[in-house]
């Protein structure tokens, strides 16, 4: 356990047991947590004392609403709905790979991996094929803001277009997932304000994770010819490198807790209003489960306890089936049509820190 004054004070958690018990215990830790963790990355509606933030449906419920809501968004996320969505992705995949192709170089980071997963989640939630293209420009003008200004006057513009979808289907439901959530009633229907930040939430969850994913294991392939060649021969050493790339370095590196009742962690006394980041990352390298965790190592298979890149508990990753299948698609298709990709001479591809990590670029050539 560690703690820090910084963003108002907060308890750190690094070792996979305290990990564990915190995302295991819904009821002395809640989800619904400001300001600290992978949700605070949406802010468009921080609230203010007298007016609290809204809390997003799924996200940011617990114990019977959390699981009521759970239930709600469940069809949408089983294997075989993920398994819906694959010949979309494939598309999207050899669409972006198209304009590429030729050049013998390319970024995969701004020509493929932020290109796809905005499409495939604005698929997710319901949006129409027409829409999708303008909803993505517009997340992914709001994640490369660079200054807090820039980042709220963009902020505004993309909550007013995910409103204009939300405001259509509360005239007209369809047959969606937005128009689930808002004309669902867990104990009281979601206001619009909850609404829209559970489909902020929502992109964020599938685009931001899946795109810094697929960089940090595109640079990972591209830097091992030996690792690259291995995962194109076979589907299942793919699967396998996925899955230990997400236990190495997982793009969802940390989230919040709020604790409910006094309570003691790993020997540390919290109280009511404490707030604890969970540092999933952390946990997955914790040397008295994970040997030489700080090494990318394949075949350590599903390993026993289970990583906690994709989180534990409750609120464990509901996306990971379309995750899987959308990283394996990716990279799949990356590698038919760059057999032979590797780092451009002299790159040095910088990282990106924070509660989501990814590789800022991730320069190849073939
Ligand atoms: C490699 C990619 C991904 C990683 C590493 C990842 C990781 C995580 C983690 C660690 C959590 C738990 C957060 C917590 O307990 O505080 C989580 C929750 C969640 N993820 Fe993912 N995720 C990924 C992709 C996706 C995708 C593609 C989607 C769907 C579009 C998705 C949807 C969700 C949802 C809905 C939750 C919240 C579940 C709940 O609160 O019950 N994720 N994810």
């Amino acid at each position: 356990m560690a703690k820090s004054s910084a963003h108002g004070g907060f308890h750190l958690a690094t070792s996979y047991d305290a990990i564990r018990a915190v995302a295991g215990d819904g009821e002395v830790y809640s989800s619904y947590v400001s300001g600290l963790g992978a949700a605070d990355v949406v802010a468009e509606d921080a609230g203010s004392d007298d007016n609290p933030p809204p809390r997003a449906p799924l996200f940011e419920f617990d114990g019977h609403s959390h699981r009521t809501w759970r239930r709600i968004l469940q069809p949408y996320f089983t294997p075989a709905a993920a398994k819906g969505h694959e010949s979309l992705i494939r598309r999207l995949c050899r669409e972006a790979i198209a304009g590429f192709v030729n050049e013998g170089r390319a970024d995969l980071v701004s020509a493929y991996t932020q290109v796809v997963p905005p499409l495939v989640v604005a698929a997710l939630l319901g949006i129409p094929e027409s829409g999708r293209e303008l909803l993505a420009d517009q997340a992914k003008r709001l994640v490369a803001a660079e200054s807090r200004e820039e980042a709220e006057e963009r902020g505004r513009e993309y909550a007013k277009l995910l409103l204009s979808h939300i405001r259509e289907r509360a005239a007209m439901p369809r047959d969606d997932m937005l128009s689930d959530v808002v004309h669902a009633e867990v104990g009281e229907a979601a206001s619009e304000r909850q609404v829209l930040r559970f489909a902020s939430l929502m992109v964020a969850a599938g685009q931001l994770t899946t795109t810094d994913a697929a960089a940090t294991m595109a640079l990972l392939l591209a830097e091992n010819p030996d690792l690259r060649d291995r995962v194109r021969a076979s589907q299942k050493e793919l699967d396998e490198f996925i899955e230990e790339a997400v236990r190495y370095e997982p793009a969802v590196a940390a989230t919040g807790r709020a604790v409910t009742q006094p309570t003691t962690l790993a020997g540390v006394l919290l109280d009511v209003g404490d707030r604890v980041l969970i540092t999933w990352g952390s946990a997955n390298r914790d040397e008295r489960y994970f040997s030489d965790g700080d090494v990318f190592r394949m075949g350590r298979g599903r390993t026993r306890p289970a990583h906690l890149g994709w989180g534990a508990g409750a609120h464990r990753c509901l996306g990971r089936h379309l995750a899987r299948l959308e990283l394996r698609v990716m990279l799949q298709e990356l590698l038919t049509a760059l057999p032979g990709m590797r780092l451009q001479a002299g790159a040095r591809p910088r990282r990106t820190y924070g509660v989501i990590r990814g590789v800022r670029e991730v320069p190849v050539e073939w």
